[in-house]
């Protein structure tokens, strides 16, 4: 004659909820397969690579004036970087 182990309820109760519990924590959810953390280091072309002087260069073009045809707008006055509360809008 064969015998089960049946678990006693607090038992099978425990397991069930750390399945729940593994399968919860392995599942991603939607925001974490949609943003993914900043790397470390902005990636780069092969053979261009970042460098301190193209980085002070990329904040001068993006806060310079001149690059309009009126001599009045830059990147920054579309996209704020300060104004946090326009998030939504580029
Ligand atoms: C007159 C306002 C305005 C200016 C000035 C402007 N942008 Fe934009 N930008 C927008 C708008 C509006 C969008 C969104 C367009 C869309 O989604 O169809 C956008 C989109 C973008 C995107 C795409 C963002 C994304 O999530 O895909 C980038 C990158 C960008 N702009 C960079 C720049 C840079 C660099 C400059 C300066 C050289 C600049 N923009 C100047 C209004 C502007």
């Amino acid at each position: 004659m064969q015998r089960y182990l049946i678990p006693a309820p607090m038992t099978a109760l425990r397991v069930v909820l750390s399945l729940c519990a593994m399968t919860v924590a392995s599942a991603p959810t939607a925001a974490q397969t949609t943003w993914q953390p900043l790397p470390e280091v902005a990636p780069s072309p092969a053979g261009n690579p970042t460098t301190p002087a193209k980085v002070e260069l990329g904040k001068m073009l993006y806060f310079d004036t001149r690059l309009s045809s009126s001599g009045n707008v830059s990147c920054f006055s579309c996209h704020n970087v300060n104004d946090l509360h326009l998030a939504g809008t580029p």
